[in-house]
């Protein structure tokens, strides 16, 4: 089995992560992986600390001249921010450290800083935002990369764009061929694969800078060359429906997942909705009308493009706080501010496409490849 950990803070020294269950002779290149590190740190919206760091990965294990040898594969990348740190988040108590700490205790409405620290008894919320914190996704980008290069290997790609920034939405269906053109530009502004919708969203960014407030949208994920067969009806965790939400939704700030055309479906009548089935007898396979089930049914791939949808919330750390409540006087308080960014979407995209490949098709490779 497939199996995938992450560790670290957003200020430590490095994040880790280990995938253990790729087989030997997966070809893997650096370059490959640090692309994706790359596209995940891109787009309009994004904060300061986007011009800190510049993600590089180390492979520590289970890669040896560029084809990974089965066993677990281990990878580190290290946070530059932490020279910043290294005073208020040593790992061992030193005299004194106390005044060099940089609590939070004014916890952001829609952050992790109140839930967890109720929940772990602190009184500062410093320890859980610094793993709350979306950096973590660097390690899952990274670790999504080599799912990709498993799926790769099986002539399957995965790829995402940009639909909506706030109320800025793409009006029309993006084709395979421009969601590919768009991984390949060296230069990301929001994402989209249409300028003129582009240019709509970044004017909504451009408010959210200029109100001191923050948007949200929604990215699109798709795998394309995906075989028929992937995931199961027969358990509910063995349908891949279910696995993908849970990859989507647990990314940062992501509130809702959508499979195929889920919210359109739901508002129309099932004669508008279901992909007609149809017979190519000359190449020998099942053709569908349309895709509005996502490559989807019953938990199953069906062999057209699987695509799922993922929906951001605003993030929570505004320029102009929300109200609050200190941590420690109990009394009320505007919420903390820390370099942050703007809009998230892009990036998310960024690092849902890895997601999606580390996650759940990571999940569908791994059946795959029992053959099961
Ligand atoms: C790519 C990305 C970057 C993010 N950057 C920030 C940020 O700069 N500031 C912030 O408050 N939240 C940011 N978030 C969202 C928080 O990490 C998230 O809201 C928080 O961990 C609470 O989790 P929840 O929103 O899923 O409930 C980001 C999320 C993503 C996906």
């Amino acid at each position: 089995m497939l199996r995938f950990e992450t560790a670290g803070e957003s200020h430590g020294e490095c994040l880790v992560a280990t995938l253990t269950g790729l087989p030997a002779g997966i070809p893997i290149s650096l370059a490959a992986i640090n692309h994706e590190l790359w596209r995940r740190q891109q787009g309009y919206g994004r904060g300061g600390r986007m011009k800190i760091e510049t993600d590089q990965v180390e492979v520590v294990a289970g890669v040896r001249h560029s084809h990974t040898i089965g066993s677990p594969v281990a990878l580190l990348i290290r946070n530059r921010d932490w020279q910043n740190w290294t005073q208020a988040l040593p790992v061992e108590d030193v005299a004194g450290g106390e005044e060099r700490r940089k609590p939070v205790t004014r916890p952001r409405p829609g952050h992790a800083d109140l839930a967890g620290a109720i929940k772990y008894n602190f009184h500062d919320a410093r320890y859980v935002l610094e793993r709350a914190s979306a950096r973590e996704t660097a390690a899952r980008v990274a670790v999504g990369a080599l799912a990709k290069a498993l799926l790769g290997a099986f002539g399957i790609e995965v790829f995402s764009h940009v639909i909506a920034v706030g109320h800025a939405w793409l009006e029309r269906a993006a084709a395979w061929e421009e969601i590919v053109a768009l991984w390949q530009k060296t230069e990301v502004l929001l994402g989209c694969v249409d300028s003129e919708t582009e240019a709509r969203m970044k004017e909504v960014v451009d408010e959210a800078y200029r109100t001191g407030d923050t948007v949200g949208g929604v990215f699109e994920v798709r795998a394309h060359g995906v075989p028929p067969g992937l995931g199961s009806h027969i358990t509910w965790d063995s349908r891949l429906d279910g696995r993908l939400a849970q990859a989507i939704v647990s990314m940062q700030a992501v509130k809702g997942a959508e499979v195929g055309f889920a919210q359109e479906g739901a508002a129309s009548f099932g004669s508008k909705v279901q992909d007609t089935i149809h017979y190519d007898r000359e190449g020998r396979r099942f053709t569908r009308g349309a895709n509005r089930a996502g490559g989807l049914e019953g938990g199953i791939t069906n062999g057209e493009d699987v695509v799922v949808r993922g929906f951001l919330k605003p993030i929570s750390t505004l320029r102009r706080p929300l109200e609050s409540v200190d941590l420690q006087t109990r009394e009320p308080a505007l919420a903390a501010y820390e370099r942050s960014d703007v809009a998230v979407v892009p990036a998310a995209l960024g690092q849902s496409a890895g997601l999606v490949g580390a996650a759940a098709l990571l999940f569908a490779a791994d059946r795959y490849w029992a053959g099961g």
